[in-house]
């Protein structure tokens, strides 16, 4: 059995006092949730408090991004150690924002895996496809290019790598995607892991959605065996919404 992951992705919001907040009021709705995972990725800046409040808590820490290289002249970058010095388990990769926006490709977000694997982080390797593609009916053969390419080199063991589904057509618009459509392609992604890795592999893999989830959409999409939960933007931001989403079963 897969455990139901829940990662908070706080984008570039929140300075430290309201991530302290955000801990005073989340914590406590947590109580007496059992067979989740939770992790939140905050801003870097927010990370060292984070560790911090999180102390004793079941809710795990995670990056946004990384660097590839480990230490040296690299201005404005963050490695893979330095995570883990900041008591990080959990990186994300290859987010669409991060494609688009900033213009990583591929080959840069295969090193990052590569980093984040090699210090014992936990990456979160984020895929999808844009609007045009999926009206093009070409989805299913961009994420499938993305995880050859992401993937490229990298030999995995159970447990070592997490994926998000993330249409970006779906991501902060309030348009979500149907669950129909994302079990699917999470079906399609775990037969692309099989052939890449082995069944046993691609079944330990946890592969969750992401794009405009919320404490009203979450159980549709976790009614779903093949979805191991999600990676969630702005309504991750309020502890009530978020507390919502990881207590779905009781929704
Ligand atoms: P939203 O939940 O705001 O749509 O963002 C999704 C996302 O990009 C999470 O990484």
């Amino acid at each position: 059995m897969r455990k139901a992951l829940f990662i908070a992705n706080w984008k570039m919001n929140k300075k430290i006092a309201e991530a302290r907040k955000f801990c005073e009021e989340f914590l406590p709705l947590l109580d007496n949730v059992t067979d989740v995972e939770t992790v939140i990725c905050p801003p870097f800046t927010c990370l060292h408090v984070l560790s911090a409040a999180l102390q004793g808590s079941p809710v795990k820490l995670g990056a946004q991004d990384l660097f590839w290289e480990d230490k040296g002249a690299y201005t404005g970058e963050i490695s893979a150690s330095m995570l883990l010095d900041a008591a990080c388990e959990f990186v994300i990769v290859g987010h669409s924002e991060r494609r688009q926006i900033v213009g990583e490709n591929d080959t840069v977000i295969n090193r990052k895996l590569k980093a984040a694997l090699d210090a014992s982080l936990l990456p979160v390797l984020c895929i999808g496809e844009t609007l045009q593609e999926r009206e093009n009916s070409m989805a299913m053969e961009v994420v499938k290019e993305q995880l050859h390419r992401d993937l490229r080199d990298i030999e995995l063991s159970e447990g070592q790598l997490l994926i998000a589904y993330e249409p970006v057509w779906a991501i902060g618009t309030g348009v979500n995607a149907s669950s129909d459509d994302v079990r699917k392609m999470i079906a399609f992604v775990r037969e692309c892991l099989a052939k890449m890795f082995s069944q046993s592999l691609a079944d330990s893999v946890r592969i969750l959605y992401g794009g405009s989830v919320n404490e009203e959409n979450i159980k549709m999409f976790l009614s779903k065996e093949e979805i191991d939960g999600a990676l969630v933007g702005g309504a991750s931001l309020q502890a009530e919404s978020f507390a919502k989403i990881v207590r779905y079963k009781e929704i």
